[in-house]
């Protein structure tokens, strides 16, 4: 098997208040009817525009996702949101390891590890972020570099089912910078990663992993990146900010 559905999910990092939130989702909602037929279409708001993503979602084709979890349910842990709080409150997935949390916020690969955990008691799927940075790249090191954060942040973790688990391969260096990585070096790092899945994980649970490519993506590269055998959809920054450039990227990606 290897047509698995693709997925197209928006990251909104620290953008947008409750009313921007409502306004763009009901543009993304109005403008694209027939988006979520042939490809599963996932949002990211920040925490405290969550539950209003959800209202203006209203069971439309739509799924909302948390940026981020801490790994115990409850406790004394000021400013931390737990899988509880985010599964009670609608959301569907959490993305789990990206470089800016990983950059900027001390993120590991034991603490996206015990995050990558949490999720999943709490019937959470992740969308589990790696990828190399410029320097990692430039020094040939891109794929231990690859090799490491999964198999670390996997772990012994028993994932029970792979249509419920996420990947994002995001070079660092193509994040919000408008330097996109070819087709050619995406694929041959989604190639890697699910080849590196098979012989951890066995190759069916590989051949079902949707391995979402991130960094740069735009309504005008995303076929020819999102056309590559093992590249199922993308993870979107900048892009998914604006209703006609998530659309164009949904469109464009799927051929819809
Ligand atoms: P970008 O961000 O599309 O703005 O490069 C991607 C991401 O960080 O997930």
């Amino acid at each position: 098997m290897n047509k698995r559905k693709p997925i197209v999910a928006g990251n909104w990092k620290m953008h947008n208040t409750t009313v921007e939130t409502h306004n763009l989702i009901k543009q993304i909602i109005t403008k694209g009817k027939n988006l979520g037929e042939n490809c599963e279409v996932i949002i990211a708001p920040p925490f405290t525009s969550i539950a209003c993503a959800i209202e203006a979602v209203g069971g439309n084709y739509i799924q909302v996702a948390a940026q981020d979890l801490f790994w115990e349910d409850k406790g004394a842990f000021t400013g931390q949101i737990s899988g509880p709080m985010i599964k009670e409150i609608g959301c569907s997935h959490v993305i789990i390891g990206h470089s800016e949390r990983r950059q900027y916020f001390g993120e590991t690969d034991e603490s996206v590890n015990k995050k990558i955990d949490a999720a999943i008691r709490n019937n959470l799927i992740p969308i589990f972020c790696l990828g190399e940075t410029l320097a990692e790249r430039e020094a040939d090191r891109t794929f231990e570099v690859m090799k490491r954060q999964l198999t670390m942040g996997l772990g012994s973790l028993v994932i029970p089912n792979a249509l419920n688990f996420i990947v994002a391969y995001e070079p660092v260096w193509a994040i919000g910078t408008g330097k996109t990585a070819s087709p050619e070096q995406a694929q041959e790092a989604h190639a890697f990663l699910r080849k590196e899945l098979a012989v951890f994980r066995g190759e069916d649970f590989a051949n079902k992993t949707r391995i979402l490519y991130g960094g740069s993506v735009k309504p005008d590269n995303a076929k020819d990146l999102m056309e590559c055998a093992d590249i199922d959809g993308g993870l979107i920054g900048g892009a998914s900010l604006k209703a006609e450039d998530f659309i164009g990227i949904i469109e464009q990606g799927t051929g819809i």
